[in-house]
């Protein structure tokens, strides 16, 4: 079937966060798609709501099914019924998640840079956040694992925070490094909370690891979550999973979720997961396609018309990152001069922490809007380096 990732779709005036901006402007900043969801979804949607009765919603049978037929046919892990429990988001779940296995005062360690959600999670609950960096050698990341391992065996940190594939270098972490995180949590006696949100972005032809599916000491040792809302655009609907494995600690997270409310569906986010998982696959695969095109293409631009900028290559995620340290001053600076001169609106490197000199850009729309972004991206570089000459 012939999908149409070329249609752009008017979101102006919908309440879309993302496309709440000034006239003209382009917002390629947030981590939600341009484009229509599956056409399955929007189907099983509709025809739920045309039924016109809203009340109560618990998941049902079937909930459960998509989740694990799913994973077992495109990540090879099974997950048993018992380990899933619905949440209404993932934020919502590692916010909850951090109030109920750590105490105030304690560290959680995170791999910066790093989805900065995270540390709202852990700040505005009192932790601490403890961030052991990525190192870039100008091709590719890699955690420092002697420096993780120190941050763990602070006998203040409790809880790792896990991106699995990593927002927003767009790294696949390897089984060998998954398993060596799970060892040295273990040893420490740290629990790891996993966010796979971003797992069924990526490269066509490659896989992401689930950690809980690494080892034993994996599965027993950690909380998963995942949902079906990055890969098929449906955030809006407040919907996500979270797996755990363990007996004791799936009680106490299930505690957790319900005393902050976050366990009971709305109508559509019982069903949207149930639809994708279900009748989305044909077209997440040809998503996947159209956005790995995009990201040749804006890597293939930026390389023969954009000097000081160099994109980062990303095996999943939609998201390009950008390796701008080339360019004058900071990359804060940098980021508000390039939507002030053209109106592109992109995320600065600095929101996740150890990201000074990069910037993100979403590629999760049409190809002509990804021309338009990298039009402007060119023009503002140009601009900014005739200003920073005189300025800097
Ligand atoms: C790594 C990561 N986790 C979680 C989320 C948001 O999850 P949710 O919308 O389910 O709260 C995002 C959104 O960009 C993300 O990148």
């Amino acid at each position: 079937m012939d999908f149409q990732f070329d249609e752009s779709v008017d979101r102006r005036n919908t309440g879309s966060m993302k496309w709440d901006v000034a006239k003209g402007e382009l917002p390629m900043w947030v981590a939600d798609m341009d484009f229509r969801t599956a056409p399955g979804i929007i189907e099983k949607i509709t025809e739920r709501a045309t039924q016109g009765v809203f009340g109560y919603t618990v998941v049902t049978d079937e909930w459960y099914q998509a989740y694990q037929t799913w994973w077992k046919k495109r990540h090879d892990f099974e997950i048993r019924k018992e380990w899933l429990v619905f949440c209404t988001g993932v934020v919502p779940a590692i916010s909850s998640i951090v109030r109920k296995v750590t105490t105030v005062g304690e560290n959680v360690v995170v791999l910066t840079p790093v989805y900065n959600i995270f540390f709202n999670s852990i700040l505005n609950n009192g932790r601490n956040v403890l961030e052991s960096r990525l190192k870039y050698d100008g091709s590719r990341y890699r955690i420092d694992l002697d420096d993780l391992e120190e941050k763990l065996s602070d006998p203040q940190t409790t809880l790792f925070i896990l991106c699995n594939p990593h927002n927003p270098v767009g790294k696949i972490w390897e089984r060998e490094t998954l398993e060596r995180i799970g060892d040295l949590c273990s040893k420490h006696h740290v629990l790891v909370l996993s966010d796979e949100i971003h797992c069924d972005i990526t490269e066509p032809g490659w896989e992401y690891t689930p950690f809980a599916s690494v080892s034993e000491n994996c599965r027993t040792n950690s909380i998963t979550c995942v949902a079906p809302t990055k890969a098929f655009n449906l955030a809006g609907l407040q919907t996500a999973a979270v797996i755990v494995p363990d007996d004791h600690l799936r009680h106490k997270v299930s505690r957790g979720l319900n005393t902050d409310e976050v366990a009971e569906p709305n109508v559509f986010a019982a069903i949207a997961p149930i639809a994708a998982f279900t009748c989305g696959g044909e077209w997440l695969d040809s998503l996947r396609n159209y956005l790995w095109e995009n990201r040749a293409f804006a890597e293939e631009y930026i390389k023969k018309e954009i000097k000081g900028i160099s994109p980062v290559s990303a095996r999943a995620t939609y998201l390009l990152w950008l390796d701008c340290r080339n360019m004058s001053g900071s990359s804060t600076q940098f980021c508000h001069f390039i939507r002030s001169h053209s109106g592109l609106y992109l995320s600065d490197g600095n929101e996740y922490r150890n990201g000074e000199g990069f910037l993100r850009m979403n590629l999760a729309c049409p190809r002509q809007q990804v021309e338009d972004g990298l039009k402007r991206l060119k023009e503002s570089v140009a601009a900014y380096e005739s200003l920073a000459e005189k300025q800097f």
